[in-house]
């Protein structure tokens, strides 16, 4: 017996997604493509062969032949359709952020908790990522002391679109850092200050973010669409007795032109590959078996790195630090 999957939304990631279900997630079935394209649908199905193709969403996730759903649309489409699955009681992998906002967050626990049942992973994957999980361990494991501070700079080659503004810098790309700094600290936020250098160009400047925790840490998150030279992720986190810094992983060193050199990634696929199919696999099992991974994100993290989002957002607007401030927490996500 295996699940038959249905992804939504057949772009960069939802590509990437078809690719892990079919090639790397034995237990699953692709079952059906979905795109607001019917073309772009058709393309990834042909491309990792996928059962069937649609164009609509909401009648996807409705239909008998499909067990779970794993949404890679747009940002904005991600509250609604996750409710859209809770409803019709399918098992739901949905890629982050769970919402631009966290008004949205709150109406997928109210509708979780009213089916009395984890039916939401989201796919936070860096939770997944061996740098931040030998952290999260070291720190756990008394090695290197109480955490103090977590540096964090995360960089892309270009932003996505020039539509993409300072605003969507927190609220889309820090969100993977608000989450798994969360998770390595095992704290959630007190305060947070953002501030933009000037660009020579009307190019997205990157965004300097500082964050108190609830601890009295300090987390430093660095986010530059624009960075130009490729993609690029480091952190460290300094403890009171040492420190843990993040490597990536290298498969070659070029040595040419009196000079020693290696590449980077043109975007994340290739650097949290394992991480992808980590996650994919315990939403997988999480799905079949109805007990939600111990490590994945739930809706009440989502909601949480939104809070800091929004937070974020009024910081970089005003210039001064602003409170991050979260209802307490339901026992549904103890
Ligand atoms: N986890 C990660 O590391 C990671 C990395 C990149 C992007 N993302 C997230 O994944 C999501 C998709 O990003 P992307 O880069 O693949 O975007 P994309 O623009 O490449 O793809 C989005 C696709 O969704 C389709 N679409 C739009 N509205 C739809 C709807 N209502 N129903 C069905 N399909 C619809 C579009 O036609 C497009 O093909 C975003 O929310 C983004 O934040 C996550």
């Amino acid at each position: 017996m295996t699940l038959r999957l249905a992804v939504i939304g057949a772009g960069i990631m939802g590509a990437d997604h078809a690719r892990i279900i079919a090639e790397d997630l034995p237990g699953a079935t692709l079952q059906v493509i979905c795109d607001a394209s019917a073309e772009r649908a058709r393309a990834v199905a042909e491309a990792h062969g996928a059962a069937d193709v649609a164009t609509d969403p909401e009648a996807v996730i409705a239909r008998p032949d499909v067990d779970a759903v794993l949404i890679a649309s747009p940002d904005e489409t991600h509250a609604p359709l996750t409710l859209a699955c809770i409803a019709a009681d399918r098992p739901v992998l949905c890629e982050k952020p769970l919402a631009p906002g966290s008004a949205a967050c709150i109406e997928v626990m109210e509708a979780e908790i009213a089916a009395g049942k984890r039916l939401e992973q989201l796919g936070f994957m860096r939770r997944f990522d061996g740098s931040y999980t030998e952290m999260k361990a070291a720190l756990d494991g008394g090695q290197i002391g109480r955490a103090l501070m977590m540096h964090n700079f995360h960089r892309n080659v270009d932003s996505p679109g020039s539509w993409f503004t300072g605003p969507m810098a927190i609220t889309n790309s820090a969100s993977h850092e608000f989450d798994v700094v969360r998770f390595v600290l095992g704290t959630d936020y007190a305060t947070i200050s953002a501030f933009q250098p000037k660009r020579s160009d009307d190019m997205v400047a990157p965004v300097m973010m500082v964050l108190e925790t609830a601890a009295g840490q300090l987390v430093n998150i660095e986010i530059n669409n624009n960075a130009a030279y490729g993609y690029d992720v480091r952190g460290e986190l300094v403890g009171e007795a040492g420190s843990v810094m993040m490597s990536t992983p290298v498969y070659a060193t070029y040595n040419s032109q009196l000079a020693h050199a290696e590449r980077y990634a043109a975007d994340w696929r290739r650097r949290y590959a394992e991480a992808y199919r980590l996650q994919n696999r315990a939403f997988l099992d999480f799905a079949v078996t109805g007990r939600p991974s111990a490590i994945a994100a739930s809706a009440w993290d989502g909601y949480a790195a939104a809070v800091a989002g929004e937070a974020g957002v009024k910081a970089l607007a005003s210039g001064a630090k602003a409170p991050v401030e979260m209802m307490a927490k339901p026992d549904f996500y103890s």
